[in-house]
């Protein structure tokens, strides 16, 4: 948490006080516990010929215990000299009183009748000073009757309380911000992460930032977040732990009793705390930490997984029920994101089975097609990716892809599966698909950036493509990728007039057609692709359809 520059200075308030007792004619004195006096701030010279003087210092020595009982209002040190202790802030005072190893302060009242006190003359004698001339240069207008003296101490213990209960109020009011300055961290983190919580962002740079703030907000030495294992929605996910860079620490150590942990948790939803975390008797644990603090991340009775962390970092104490609580917090939102990651994981396994299945069916309308929209998708992808597209774009590339001949459930099986040439009338039917497949997918709401691809992958890179007969860049990316990866499965596999050609030549037809039928720039980084996974896919679809 931000750490505060320190509780206000308490002698603020008592600087004021300070200040108007001089005003009001008093000097004030600070008298350490050995009874040694010095003149805090501005002074008469009367006060400083006697506080300097050896019968001053020792009468105030012999009165040492009574300065330091804050039930005295005042030391009537000698006729026309009163001491009026005055009580230090509460927040730095012992349970019955001045602290005993702090100077205390005391207003030093002169009145009229120190002018005649035997105690006047003992000083000038100890200061080698003429009496007369001494009292010559005495203030004689401040010098105060005793019913005034007896007013000013009363005021002075007025001002002395009011100050000691505003020093007070400031260290409550200073602790108040720091803890609600804690507070607002605590909830402007939960805020950034339920604010981060989209699933559909990437979800192991979300799990690090994550882990990053909360243990600087926890104030941990490390933190780390272990998913369970046995949920197939977490497995491309790592561990991530996030530690504090002034020192070094065994990450992998830390990496690897996450699973053992989950085990040893199996059941418990509520934060535990282990000042000896030997006790789980886990192998190496003792290690990494002595103390930990573990919050399982759970959803409806089920396991997601674990925060754990150890080391706190202000080493001023070890881990508080706030901090259990506060784990406990974030443990909830990231329970929630866990959750709904699960939930969205499902959805888009389901929705892609959906759009495999949907592929899967147009294809089979003609055997010699199988399994074309799989290769396109995969080619499609390989060369998004090539060209540097960022990961999002891919996998829409992908989907797009795999749903680019949809429109081709409208054209009949007599005409797809055709040996010969077709008719005129027959490719006017062939070349509707395109648009065809665009107005199916008009209708599905998430499904709209992918109808670029299927609307244009048999556009042309001179203008000779259709449906819209687009070219160069006014064809939209997705059909400039597509069209480059259906033409290229099209001449590498076998078709109803034709046997596949060989590698070699379908990559010079294509270098050909650079320009002419394909992007350029496509061209290029296309050639640099490995067909490696592609050709195991024409093989497995020979084999199926032998079988067939
Ligand atoms: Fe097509």
């Amino acid at each position: 948490m931000t750490q505060f520059a320190g509780h206000p200075d308490p002698s603020a308030s008592s600087g004021r006080l300070r200040q108007r007792l001089n005003e009001l004619g008093a000097a004030v004195l600070s008298i350490d516990p050995a009874g040694t006096c010095v003149l805090a701030g501005p002074h008469r010279w009367e006060h400083g010929l006697v506080v300097s003087s050896a019968p001053f210092v020792s009468a105030v020595k012999s009165q040492r215990a009574s300065l330091f009982d804050t039930t005295i209002r005042r030391i009537d040190l000698w006729p026309g000299l009163v001491i009026v202790p005055i009580p230090a802030s509460k927040s730095r005072m012992n349970a019955g009183g001045h602290p005993c190893d702090s100077p205390v302060t005391a207003a030093l009242l002169f009145g009229r009748d120190i002018l005649e006190a035997d105690q006047l003359a003992r000083v000038c004698d100890a200061e080698q000073t003429d009496l007369r001339a001494a009292i010559d240069k005495f203030d004689h207008g401040s010098l105060m009757s005793p019913g005034e003296t007896d007013r000013l101490v009363q005021v002075i213990e007025w001002m002395a309380r009011d100050a000691a209960d505003l020093g007070w109020r400031l260290h409550e009011l200073h602790d108040l911000s720091w803890e609600l300055a804690g507070s607002y961290e605590e909830l402007s983190l939960l805020y950034k992460l339920s604010t981060s919580m989209v699933v559909d962002h990437p979800p192991q740079a979300f799990l690090e930032q994550a882990c990053a703030e909360m243990r600087e907000v926890v104030g941990l030495s490390w933190l780390a977040i272990q998913l369970n294992t046995q949920e197939p929605g977490f497995a491309d996910l790592t561990v991530p732990v996030c530690v504090d860079n002034q020192c070094a620490y065994d990450l992998a150590g830390i990496r690897k009793i996450g699973p053992q942990l989950i085990d040893a948790m199996d059941g418990r939803f509520k934060p535990v705390v282990l000042d000896d975390a030997r006790v789980l008797g886990i192998p190496g644990l003792e290690h990494i930490a002595h103390s930990l603090l573990i919050t399982p991340l759970h959803t409806e009775g089920k396991q997601l997984g674990l925060l754990y962390g150890a080391g706190k970092t202000d080493h001023a104490s070890g881990f508080s029920s706030v901090d259990s609580k506060l784990c406990a917090s974030l443990g909830s939102s990231l329970s929630i994101y866990l959750k709904n990651l699960l939930l969205f994981e499902d959805m888009h396994s389901m929705f892609l089975g959906t759009l495999h299945a949907l592929s899967t069916t147009i294809d089979a309308k003609d055997s010699y097609t199988q399994g074309h929209s799989e290769r396109v998708a995969l080619i499609s992808k390989q060369l998004a990716r090539a060209a540097g597209l960022d990961a999002h774009t891919v996998e829409r590339v992908y989907l797009s892809a795999l749903v680019h001949d949809v429109g081709k459930i409208g054209v009949p099986e007599s005409v797809l599966t055709k040996p010969g040439k077709l008719t005129g009338e027959e490719y006017d039917l062939v070349k509707k698909h395109p648009e065809t497949g665009a107005r199916i997918l008009e209708g599905i709401r998430q499904m709209q950036d992918l109808i670029p691809g299927v609307m244009h992958h048999h556009e042309s890179w001179d203008g000779t493509g259709y449906p819209h007969g687009l070219a160069g860049h006014n064809i939209p990316l997705f059909g400039r990728i597509l069209g480059l990866a259906d033409a290229f499965d099209a001449m590498s596999s076998d078709r109803t007039y034709r046997l596949a050609l060989p590698m070699n030549k379908v990559l010079d037809e294509v270098r050909r057609c650079s320009g002419i039928q394909f992007d350029p720039d496509l061209v290029e980084v296309f050639i640099t692709l490995d067909f490696s996974k592609y050709l195991n896919m024409i093989e497995g679809h020979h084999d199926l359809r032998r079988c067939a």
